[in-house]
């Protein structure tokens, strides 16, 4: 009998104009990521940053590329070099651009040259509060972002905070597109809930590509 959702095909799902998900999109470069998110780590370290608002972020963070996203007291901002040792941040690994690329295209975005990635690792029991990607000076970019590990519960809402919000789970390897009509969504994550990840371990990872246009 032939399967028709076949378990190694990635398949797309829409979810708003402009927002699409990749399901299983990574699955061929997973370990590759992987190893990316190890040798970044090493030179910059997770480390869990104060809001402008002074909370501590549940989330830990690291940042690779021409640009880091950094958040403290003086407020959220892309800079060149990392707060913590005021080193250039690490070189993005080769698989992150070519996968961000390529899941940009596959959702409609050709010409990403995304310039800078967020990682964010998430620990059970931590979460991202429903916000908008908005520091980024270009905005006709779209963000790619990458699920690894412990299965998320993503929060996906419309251009208002009010907007109705849907819940998305996203599972190992799935990756999430939105630009155009959908750029300034608000989104967000449910605190993750424990597990163990064949691969991963007992952690989420998610690599946010951005095109942040400092450059241009
Ligand atoms: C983010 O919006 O920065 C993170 C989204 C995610 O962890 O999937
Ligand atoms: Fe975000």
């Amino acid at each position: 009998m032939t399967d028709l959702f076949p378990d190694d095909e990635p398949w797309v799902e829409p979810v708003t104009p402009g927002a699409v998900i990749l399901r299983r999109f990574a699955r061929g470069c997973a370990r590759e990521l992987l190893a990316g998110i190890d040798a970044v780590a090493a030179r910059a370290p997770f480390r869990q940053m104060q809001t402008p608002g002074g909370f501590t972020m549940s989330v830990a963070m690291t940042s690779c590329g021409a640009l880091g996203w950094v958040t403290d007291r003086q407020g959220y901002r892309y800079q060149p070099r990392d707060p913590q040792d005021l080193q250039p941040w690490p070189l993005m690994p080769p698989a992150f651009l070519t996968l961000g690329q390529q899941a940009a295209e596959s959702a409609g975005f050709p010409g990403f040259m995304p310039d800078s990635c967020l990682i964010n690792r998430y620990l059970p029991g931590a979460r991202m509060a429903l916000h908008q990607d908005k520091d980024e000076r270009d905005l006709r970019a779209p963000i790619v972002s990458v699920s690894l590990g412990l299965t998320a519960r993503f929060l996906f809402g419309g251009l208002s905070r009010r907007d109705p919000v849907r819940q998305i789970p996203l599972e190992h390897c799935d990756v999430v597109v939105w630009g155009g009509p959908a750029r300034l969504a608000y989104h967000g994550i449910m605190p993750v809930r424990p597990g163990e990840h064949p691969l991963v371990g007992g952690v989420r990872y998610n690599l946010t590509l951005r095109q942040s246009g400092k450059n241009e």
